[in-house]
């Protein structure tokens, strides 16, 4: 493998998520931004369940929970009257449940949460750099030549280094996407231009999401902040003079009152505004040779239940553990084709969500529509999957392709099948350190692969024997890179604590599941034999087995064998 760091182009969300991911994986990165300073603005504010829980996974969960906020009832106001209420809803959101704990999606600009995770990758000692722009590179079969420009004094100064992969999270103009030459195909919603930005607003605090106008002609949205109680993200859409609107940002203002007859809300200084042009786009190829997109840059839609930042973290997410991987000399560069794979039908079926949620949203006169709260609620993320990926396994278990029908499949979030989402399992008690309770969301890791033993209470020999070998599988995959942990059912009595005894050693971590969350969640009969679930390092399970030979199968997938 090729020594140098990963370089990461874009410092968004989708860019400071991989840059975590890969730190804490123990990965050199370097990470750069052509803006001079990190960018001012709410912009993509809705943070969604699955984000949540990615977050979770990768340490950021409590510092993104302590500054968000709630979603926010909405208000669509009489177009003739902007004092009128027309309507008021809330739209609906699911309950937190065991197994779902974070349900409902939260507030948090995204100029906090890219704050967050700059704060949490400075901790690991990473900077980004920002005022360096990528311009261009080439590469050959063992590394990227990159050539960076910096404006000092007002001067160019280009840098060409070499680095062991790029990564392009450069956003929908991406210079890396260009620059491999991807198809970018789509459409521009041209006539659905519409402005965005982020205002001062003096008084107490706005309460709602507020829409007045009529979005046949012209209509303002507005987002009050989830941290920074004087301001309010817009929205501007309809017959509106773009062009004159950013000429002069201080107009807004006027437009809003003549949209909204609101003079008694006193709005003070514009903070930023940019263009907003609906693009429904997405590549065909996430990877080539040492180089990917990730976030943006492979996919644009349009922000309506605006997938964008939600997905773009959750590609980084997918690509993390396994660029590092690959990286440490764990796993085969082919390990890498599975990002593509597993994500690109994905983005596809977004697009289509999101495509037909705009065209809900731009025709309906006021209030919620039955079709939109039912897309809306697919929007959580909770069932996406990747049981169509060709590195899951299902030992004993024929695929059935119609169980791989669709990649937002409502059913896998809870369904704890090879590919779907990992649910959370409170109350476990740990043996090995006197007592001490943890929830399966805490064991997860993003540069671990979880390997869920469930001992079951069988009382033949065969059972300890396949916990040895079990063992035995899991001290052979690379160090550092593969936990094993032995979760036993509080019914097991003394035969549980028979095997716990045993077990203390063989496996790094011994739990008795107190409640029986655990074996619920992941559909583990009580009684049965040893049952084995591998989580991966993002929260996908990678395999179900109930033998250490299909442990075993599950990570040749992953890693090389020893003979390599
Ligand atoms: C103006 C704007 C407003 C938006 N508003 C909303 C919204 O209201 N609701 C919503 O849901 N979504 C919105 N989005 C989308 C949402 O912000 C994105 O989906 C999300 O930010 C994707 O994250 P990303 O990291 O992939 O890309 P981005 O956040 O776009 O980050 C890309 C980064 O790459 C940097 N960069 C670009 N080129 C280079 C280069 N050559 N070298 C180095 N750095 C480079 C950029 O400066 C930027 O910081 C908006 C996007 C934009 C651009
Ligand atoms: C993230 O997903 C939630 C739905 O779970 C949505 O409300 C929000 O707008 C999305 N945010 C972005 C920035 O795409
Ligand atoms: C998207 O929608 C189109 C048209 O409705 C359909 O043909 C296509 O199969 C859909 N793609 C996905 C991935 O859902
Ligand atoms: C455990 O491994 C040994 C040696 O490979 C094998 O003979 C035995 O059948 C295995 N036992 C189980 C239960 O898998
Ligand atoms: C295993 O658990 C089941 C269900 O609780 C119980 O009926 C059975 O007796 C237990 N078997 C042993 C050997 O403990």
């Amino acid at each position: 493998m090729s020594t140098g760091p990963v370089l990461i182009s874009g410092a968004g969300p989708s860019g400071l998520v991989l840059a975590l991911a890969l730190r804490k994986n123990g990965i050199d990165v370097r990470i750069i931004d052509k803006e001079p300073s990190p960018r001012l603005g709410e912009r993509g504010a809705g943070v969604s369940p699955r984000s949540l829980e990615l977050h979770k996974i990768l340490g950021t969960f409590d510092d993104v929970n302590r500054l968000s906020g709630p979603i926010k009832t909405k208000r669509d106001y009489d177009p003739l009257d902007g004092h009128k209420i027309a309507s008021e809803y809330v739209i609906p959101t699911n309950e937190p449940t065991i197994g779902i704990p974070y349900a409902k999606p939260v507030m948090l600009g995204q100029n906090h949460h890219e704050r967050i995770l700059r704060a949490h990758l400075e901790a690991l000692g990473t900077q980004v750099e920002f005022g360096s722009e990528l311009r261009g590179f080439t590469q050959s079969a063992d590394s990227v030549s990159v050539e960076i420009v910096r404006h000092v004094d007002g001067k160019e100064v280009v840098e060409q280094s070499e680095v062991a992969w790029l990564v392009g999270c450069d956003g929908a103009r991406s210079v890396v996407r260009k620059t491999l030459g991807l198809s970018f195909l789509g459409e521009t919603k041209d006539d659905r231009e519409m402005l965005i930005g982020d205002i001062k607003v003096k008084g107490e605090a706005r309460q709602y999401w507020e829409r007045w106008g009529d979005p046949t002609k012209k209509a303002v949205v507005t987002r009050p902040s989830s941290q920074d109680a004087d301001i309010l993200s817009f929205i501007i859409g309809g017959k509106i003079d773009i062009p004159k609107l950013l000429a002069n940002p201080n107009l807004v203002r006027d437009e809003f009152y003549e949209i909204s007859g609101r003079q008694d809300i006193v709005l003070g200084e514009v903070v930023w505004i940019s263009k907003y042009r609906p693009n429904i786009r997405m590549v065909d190829k996430l990877r080539v040779g040492r180089v990917f997109v990730a976030g943006d840059a492979a996919h644009c839609h349009s922000p309506t239940g605006g997938q964008g930042l939600n997905s773009s973290i959750q590609d980084s997410f997918n690509l993390g553990w396994k660029l590092a991987l690959v990286q440490k000399g764990y796993a085969p560069a082919s390990l890498l084709d599975s990002y593509g794979e597993e994500r690109l039908p994905i983005i596809a079926e977004m697009l289509n969500k999101t495509t037909e949620l705009l065209k809900i949203v731009f025709n309906r006169k006021t209030g919620p529509d039955t079709s939109e709260n039912k897309l809306r609620k697919a929007m959580t993320q909770l069932g996406v999957n990747y049981r169509g990926s060709s590195i899951v396994y299902n030992e004993g278990v024929e695929r059935d392709p119609a169980t791989l029908a669709s990649a937002y499949n409502k059913e896998s979030e809870t369904a704890a099948q090879p590919g779907d989402r990992a649910p959370e399992a409170p109350v476990l008690v740990d043996v090995s350190n006197t007592g001490t309770q943890a929830s399966l969301f805490d064991i997860f890791s993003p540069s671990v692969h979880s390997v869920l033993v469930f001992a079951g209470n069988g009382t033949r020999s065969s059972s300890s024997d396949t916990l040895q070998n079990l063992s035995g599988v899991i001290a052979r995959q690379p160090k550092g890179a593969v936990r094993g942990v032995l979760i036993v059912s509080p019914e097991s009595g003394s035969q549980g604590a028979a095997a716990c005894t045993q077990a203390n050693g063989m496996f790094e971590q011994v739990f008795v599941d107190r409640d029986g969350h655990a074996h619920a969640g992941y559909h583990v009969p009580v009684s049965g034999e040893v049952s084995v679930v591998v989580v991966r390092p993002d929260g996908f399970i990678g395999a179900r087995a109930h033998s250490a030979t299909g442990v075993e199968q599950y990570f040749g997938r992953i890693f090389l064998s020893d003979s390599e």
